[in-house]
């Protein structure tokens, strides 16, 4: 008998954005075309991987605030990208063993790369779903989620430099609705997103080289961001630049604001 063996279709003739961030992060899953759009992206928006590496840390900040202030035990993580140490069960099962996350994303490379996201503490569980923000409802029929979250209990919905790369006309604003409603009272909404607040031209030149990939991206002001949040309890300090969310004192101190362009916010279904 023969192994089940999936096979993708990687595209690595077409950039991808989990490749062009791992790229951006310093990692080694990137091929020519994901390099050169990062760098196209990079020579209009200098600022990039500084707002990469900001992302990150605001997501270890954040995942260690839920399990350590808010006592959250379980995550499901929709746009997880190509495995970074540490990723976000070695975050919160480092805080809590205990911990269960499920990480879902649309991009077949992560798939390949799910091995990584599924190596969990004995004590706690994780699972990879391959699947998209766009259809939150084939995303939540998932038996892996069920099978891996108790949905009775709070679940700290985590979307971390992934809702920009859902453009208006795909209705990121209901999926993460339906996201949400589907989990119990006590339950977290954690995003980040991009922004062209600080510096529009920069940030449009951005957007213009994944465009020019085929990607499709939306960035989103102050205001455009925050209904995201609707019929949420944002938690201090609100939506905030990133690395204004909960800082860690750093001897470099923050980088300037129109490197970082992402805005960040915690909130909490009443
Ligand atoms: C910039 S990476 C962020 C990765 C990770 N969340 C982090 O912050 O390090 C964006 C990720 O969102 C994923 N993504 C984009 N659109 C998506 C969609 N419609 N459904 C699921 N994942 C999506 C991409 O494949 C990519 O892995």
């Amino acid at each position: 008998m023969g192994s089940m063996r999936q096979t993708v279709d990687l595209r690595v003739d077409k950039p991808h954005s989990a490749r062009m961030y791992d790229y951006l992060l310093g990692g080694k899953t990137h091929y020519p075309a994901d390099r050169a759009a990062a760098v196209k992206a990079t020579e209009g928006w200098p600022g990039l991987p500084t707002a990469a590496r900001a992302n990150r840390a605001f997501l270890h900040r954040a995942v260690r605030y839920l399990v350590r202030e808010a006592g959250v035990r379980q995550f499901l993580d929709v746009g997880t990208g190509i495995p970074t140490s540490p990723n976000l069960h070695e975050v919160a099962q480092a805080e809590n063993p205990s911990a269960r996350i499920v990480y879902a994303d649309n991009d077949p490379i992560v798939l390949t790369h799910a091995r990584a996201l599924l190596r969990s503490s004995p004590q706690g569980r994780t699972a990879y779903l391959d699947a998209d923000l766009r259809e939150p409802n084939t995303l939540l029929e998932d038996p892996q989620l069920a099978a891996t979250l108790d949905l009775s209990e709070p679940v700290a919905l985590t979307l971390i430099a992934t809702v920009h790369f859902v453009p208006d006309h795909h209705d990121p604003f209901g999926a993460v609705a339906t996201l949400m409603d589907t989990l119990p009272s006590g339950s977290y909404l954690l995003l980040s997103h991009a922004t062209p607040d600080f510096s529009p031209e920069e940030i449009n030149n951005a957007v213009a080289a994944y465009h020019a990939g085929g990607i499709e991206a939306q960035v989103r002001s102050y205001s455009g961001i925050l209904p995201f949040f609707d019929g949420l309890h944002l938690l201090d300090p609100g939506l905030v630049v990133i690395t204004d969310w909960h800082p860690e004192t750093t001897p470099f101190g923050p980088p300037a604001k129109s490197d970082v362009s992402f805005y960040g916010g915690l909130a909490r279904k009443p």
